[in-house]
């Protein structure tokens, strides 16, 4: 790779404290020329997206998160004004809740914060937390519930264990009606009650206006409730109240988050493509997948804080691209596999098939210039922990050049709530300029709703398999026999009696062959 080429296509904004080297995908020429067309499509479809047009045509709504950093751009009054009072209301509580004017039940000052949550009611936070959070520092030490997992509920319950009387409890739900997330939320509920505390004191809801979440927030009459607008998607949501509210009680800078995000949406606004960072990295993609998908996007960010970046990214990415259809109804299966960690830590781990394995992925290199708030001790005469940091990243971005394996380096100068918030609305806007160029609509995903309704067949199985074993007390019943009475798949009664056997809910004789083995109540 040459410094000409190198010259020639990165993009620098010292304003910003950004660049975007894309002079490590080798595509001709002529690629920017041929695909400008396109992407002037794209700029289109995005300007009418942020005036207010439909953008998500299978559920008829509009896509509003570039709104939630510049509510003047909101396509109506009644919405700037929407999105100025959740700011405000989100500032007013975390300010009464640090200065301790709002108290838990016992009246002690909030010093935890629980955030129960799912996919994009989860994963912004999660990555802010764990990009900006100072351990010893922030206002509230922040832990989440993310999952229905009972042993990890109690792993997160025995951090918390003495702490309850001082925890507050965000439960986040766009749609109020995800079932992780409910679970999470009674089993947070009934270790406030074991420990005598009366937990409606203690929980805040962050949820869609009539949602069962907030019909139970008002019933329950918990302290505080915070709006989500089906105008912003889960995984575009970390800059309303799902991922502001968090961070502002944690004690984190959210104006400066939203202006850094504001800052990038004015720059990738521009039409003029070698001047749109989110443009040419969605040009990036394409070529390198053929927007088909081809190869896999890996992300390896050289700063540990970045570590959950990926797993950020890879909900933004392949919720948003991973689609059967395309806008015209035509099946093209689309998407971009995204998956990563963290350099150096990874050249220690996968980096080695990256080098010399199968050639099915590129590589985006997130570089942040400063190493650390304070300075650094020499580990050898005149070099840093941090000077090896880089090293690494070059050497390993050098290797994979070397064997035709093609980058991007996205470089910030430093990690800090700004600088977070800009890359969060480069690759918002890197994917909606993508899906334009594919033709698909980046803003549903119904993967993800047909997998809510998939548990639901199962938990009802379930219950006409523990009613039928109940109904004949101390008869043994096989899968199969116990499938028949329950009217279910022998398969699914197999892996349910299993479970229900492992956890004591009822008895197992065990036989051979492994089939063969009886279950009774
Ligand atoms: O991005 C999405 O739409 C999903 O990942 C949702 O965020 C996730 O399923 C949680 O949904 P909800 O916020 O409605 O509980």
């Amino acid at each position: 790779m040459s410094w000409n080429r190198f010259t020639q296509y990165s993009y620098h904004n010292a304003s910003l404290g950004f660049a975007l080297d894309y002079s490590r995908i080798p595509f001709p020429d002529g690629f920017l020329a041929e695909k400008e067309p396109a992407i002037q499509q794209a700029y289109a479809a995005m300007a009418a997206l942020e005036k207010g047009a439909i953008a998500n045509p299978d559920e008829n709504r509009m896509v509003g998160h570039y709104w939630l950093r510049a509510s003047k751009l909101a396509p109506t009054a009644e919405l700037t004004k929407a999105v100025d009072d959740c700011l405000a209301q989100i500032k007013a509580f975390a300010a009464d809740v640090h200065a301790g004017k709002l108290l838990g039940s016992t009246g002690k000052k909030f010093t935890q914060l629980l955030v129960v949550g799912i996919g994009g009611s989860a994963l912004g936070p999660q990555l802010v937390n764990h990009a900006l959070g100072r351990p010893g520092a922030d206002k509230m030490a922040v832990s989440f519930f993310d999952n229905t997992d009972p042993d990890g509920i109690d792993y997160v319950l025995a951090q918390l264990a003495g702490k309850l009387p001082e925890t507050l409890v965000v439960v986040i739900s766009k749609s109020g009606g995800t079932v992780e997330t409910r679970n999470g939320q009674l089993e947070a509920a009934a270790a406030f009650k074991a420990a005598g505390l009366d937990f409606a004191k203690h929980f805040v809801a962050v949820t869609g206006e009539g949602s069962k979440l907030e019909q139970t927030a008002i019933a329950q009459g918990w302290l505080a409730r915070f709006p989500m607008w089906d105008w912003v998607g889960g995984r575009t949501s970390e800059l309303s109240a799902v991922g502001l509210l968090p961070a502002a009680l944690q004690g984190l800078d959210i104006d400066a988050m939203l202006a850094g995000a504001a800052a990038m949406d004015v720059v990738t606004r521009s039409t003029a493509t070698k001047e749109n960072p989110a443009a040419l990295l969605a040009l990036m993609w394409h070529y390198e997948t053929a927007g088909k998908g081809l190869k896999d996007m890996v992300i390896l960010p050289y700063k540990d804080r970045l570590l959950l970046f990926s797993r950020y990214l890879q909900q933004l990415v392949m919720e948003s691209l991973g689609k059967e259809f395309d806008l015209q109804g035509k099946v093209v299966n689309q998407g971009i596999a995204v998956y990563g960690n963290k350099g150096s830590t990874d050249q220690h781990a996968y980096v080695q098939q990256l080098r010399e394995g199968v050639n099915n992925f590129f590589v985006t290199f997130i570089e942040v210039l400063k190493d650390r708030a304070g300075a650094s001790m020499a580990v050898e005469p005149g070099i840093t922990t941090g000077d090896y940091l880089l090293g690494f990243y070059l050497g390993t971005r050098d290797a994979l050049s070397e064997k035709d394996r093609h980058s991007v380096t996205v470089t910030v100068n430093e990690l800090n709530a700004r600088t977070l918030g800009l890359m969060i609305a480069l690759y918002e806007r890197a994917v909606g300029f993508y899906a334009t160029l594919v033709g698909i609509n980046a803003y549903h995903q119904p993967g993800v709703e047909a997998g809510k309704k998939a548990a639901t067949g199962v938990i009802a199985l379930q219950q006409k398999l523990v009613a039928a074993l109940q109904a004949a007390p101390g008869k043994q019943f096989t899968a199969e026999t116990a499938a028949q009475a329950a009217g279910g798949d022998a398969e699914l009664a197999y892996k349910i009696l299993e479970h229900l056997a492992a956890n004591g809910a009822l008895k197992k004789q065990s036989a051979t062959p492994w089939f063969a083995s009886t279950y009774s109540a």
